[in-house]
C-alpha cells in the first residue's frame, strides 16, 4: 500500500510527539492545515492501515432549552408558586388568590402538577404540605441546576442524573447534545515506519501531451482514479431528434437500394399541381391551403410542358382520359408557390428521366396554410419516394413500404383504398401502434394523366408520408409543437433515434 501526501504528512507530524494522543485541533495546528476533512479523512485511512489508532469519544451535553432559558430569568414556575404560597396567611393559600396575585392561567395548571409530585395537595381549595422543609430544599436543587447551566453546557457526567431525568420529561427546559470526539494516536507501525516512506511524492493528476513528451514520466507517481466513482452527466451537443429520425430514414432507403433526390422549396403550381393532374379549381390550390409568393410571382415553364397540361387537363389528350373537362389556365400554372408536398420532386425527377428506371427517394420540407394546434404545423416533412420501372406495380408498392416501416421498427403495415387526383389505385397506409392504427401517408400508381405528359411509358409506384407524424409516433409526443420549441432540456431527455 502506498500512502498518500496527506497521509504522510499527518504521520510526520504525529511523530514529532510520538507519545502524544493527538486531537483535532492539535492535528489541526501541526499539520497547518485549514480544513479538518483533511484530518478525518488522512486519519481514517492511516487508521485502516494501522499506523494510528483512533480514539472515539462519545460526549453527551446538556444545554438549556428555551424554557430553561426563560426560567433564568423568571424562575422556575414551582418555585415562583411555592414563593407564593409560603408568603400567605396560611388561609389564604388558595387558587383564587393564587390567580389574583397574577399567575396565568396556562402557568397555574401544569404549577400545580408539579406542586402535587413534591407533595402539595390541595382540599377544600387551600394548598396542604407537611413537609416544607423538604420541599424548598428540591426546589432549591432544581434551581441551582438551571443556574448552573446558564453560564453553559455541562457534560451529562457531571451533572445530577435524576435531575437530568426531571427535566428531560419537562417540554423544552433542557437540550441534550451529543457528539463524537475523535483523538488519534501512534502505533507501533506508525513509529517504526520508515522516513523514507514518509516523503512527500509529486503526484501526477494530469497527463498533457506536453508532460509525456518531457523525460520522466516512465518514472512519475500518479494519482489514483476512481472509474467506480460518480462524475456528473456531461450535458453536450446532440442532434435534434428530428434530424436523427431523417438520418434514420435516410439510411433505411440507401439500404433498400434507392438513392436520394433533392428539390427547391420554391416551386411553380404548374410542377407542384397541374403536372399531378390535380384540377385548377381543386380547393387545395386556393390562397387558404396553399402559399403563393409575391417572388417570384411567375416561373417560366416550357410551352410544349404546358400545352401538354393543357390538353391532359381540357380533354385528356391520347392517355385515354376525358380530362376535367374545364379550360386550363396557363397563367395560373406559373404562379410560384412553396412547395405543398414532395411529389413535385419525384414528378420532376421522372420528367428529367423518362427512359431510366428508378428508385429515389427525398426528404424535405413542405408547406401548407394550417392553423397550429397540436397536430398541425403550417411547415413540416415528407418522406418522398417512387419506383419508376416496367414491372412496378402495387404489391411491389405495398411489399415496398412494408419493408421499410418493419425495418424502421413497425412490422404491422395496411392499407385502405383512398383517393389522390394523381394515382390509380391509391391507398393509405397504415401501421399499428399501442392497439391502433395510425394512418402515416398515402401511396398509389401515378395515373397515366400524370405519367405521359412526362414522357414516360411506364408504372410508378408513389408514396409520400409526413415525418412528424412518424416523429410523434416514435418519441411518444402527443403534441407536434414539442419537437420545434427550443426547450432544450425535454430535447435532450428525447430518445436518440
Ligand atoms: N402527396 C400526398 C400528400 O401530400 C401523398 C402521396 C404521394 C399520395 C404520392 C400518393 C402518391 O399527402
Amino acid at each position: 500500500m502506498s500512502l498518500g501526501n496527506n497521509e504522510k504528512k499527518m504521520l510526520r507530524c504525529m511523530r514529532s510527539k510520538q507519545e502524544n494522543i493527538w486531537t483535532l485541533k492539535e492535528l489541526l495546528e501541526i499539520t497547518q492545515w485549514n480544513d479538518q476533512v483533511h484530518v478525518a479523512g488522512a486519519g481514517k485511512s492511516l487508521d485502516e492501515n494501522e499506523f494510528v489508532e483512533t480514539i472515539e469519544k462519545h460526549m453527551k451535553f446538556i444545554t438549556l432549552g428555551t424554557e430553561g432559558l426563560k426560567a433564568t430569568e423568571n424562575n422556575l414556575l414551582e418555585k415562583r408558586i411555592w414563593d407564593w404560597i409560603l408568603s400567605q396567611e396560611e388561609n389564604n393559600r388558595t387558587m383564587d388568590e393564587l390567580f389574583k396575585a397574577g399567575f396565568e392561567r396556562h402557568e397555574v395548571g401544569p404549577g400545580i402538577g408539579l406542586l402535587k409530585s413534591l407533595g402539595v395537595s390541595i382540599e377544600k381549595g387551600i394548598f396542604i404540605f407537611t413537609n416544607e422543609e423538604e420541599i424548598t430544599g428540591k426546589i432549591s436543587e432544581r434551581v441551582r441546576f438551571i443556574q448552573a447551566l446558564s453560564v453553559g453546557k455541562i457534560s451529562f457526567e457531571e451533572l445530577d442524573s435524576e435531575l437530568v431525568r426531571h427535566f428531560s420529561g419537562r417540554k423544552n427546559l433542557i437540550n441534550i447534545e451529543e457528539y463524537t470526539v475523535r483523538e488519534w494516536k501512534l502505533t507501533e507501525k506508525g513509529i517504526n515506519i520508515p522516513d523514507k516512506d514518509l516523503e512527500e511524492i509529486e503526484l501526477i493528476g494530469e497527463i498533457t501531451p506536453e508532460f509525456l513528451q518531457k523525460e520522466g514520466w516512465e518514472n512519475a507517481s500518479y494519482k489514483e482514479f476512481d472509474i467506480n466513482a460518480d462524475t456528473p452527466i456531461p450535458v453536450g451537443g446532440r442532434p435534434h431528434p428530428m434530424q436523427s429520425l431523417i438520418e434514420r430514414i435516410r439510411s433505411v432507403f440507401l439500404e433498400m437500394g434507392f438513392s436520394e433526390i433533392e428539390g427547391n422549396y420554391v416551386q411553380s403550381a404548374g410542377w407542384n399541381m397541374d403536372a399531378l393532374f390535380i384540377p385548377q379549381s381543386h380547393p387545395a390550390r386556393t390562397m387558404q391551403d396553399t402559399f403563393y409568393l409575391e417572388e417570384p410571382e411567375k416561373i417560366d415553364i416550357p410551352d410544349e410542358m404546358l400545352d401538354l397540361w393543357a390538353s391532359v387537363h381540357e380533354s385528356g389528350h391520347d392517355t385515354g382520359s376525358l380530362g376535367w373537362g374545364a379550360k386550363f389556365d396557363k397563367e395560373e400554372s406559373k404562379k410560384g408557390l412553396l412547395r405543398t408536398h414532395t411529389t413535385v420532386n419525384t414528378v420532376k425527377y421522372i420528367a428529367e428521366n423518362p427512359d431510366n428506371p428508378s428508385r429515389v427517394f427525398g426528404i424535405g420540407r413542405v408547406f401548407r396554410q394550417e392553423t397550429i394546434d397540436r397536430t398541425h404545423l403550417p411547415e413540416f416533412h415528407q418522406i418522398e419516394g417512387i419506383i419508376h420501372e416496367p414491372n412496378a406495380s402495387l404489391p411491389m408498392l405495398i411489399s415496398t413500404l412494408k419493408t421499410f416501416y418493419s425495418k424502421m421498427g413497425y412490422p404491422d403495415v395496411r392499407v385502405r383504398p383512398a383517393y389522390f387526383p394523381y394515382t390509380e389505385p391509391s391507398v393509405e397506409v397504415e401501421v399499428y401502434w399501442r392497439g391502433k392504427w395510425l394512418e402515416l401517408g398515402g401511396a398509389g400508381i401515378f395515373r397515366p394523366e400524370v405519367t405521359e405528359p412526362l414522357g414516360s411509358e411506364w408504372p410508378v409506384c408513389a408514396w409520400g408520408m409526413g415525418l412528424e407524424r412518424l416523429a410523434m409516433l416514435v418519441l411518444e409526443l402527443d403534441d407536434i409543437r414539442e419537437l420545434y420549441q427550443p426547450d432544450l432540456e425535454r430535447l435532450s431527455r428525447m430518445p436518440i433515434l
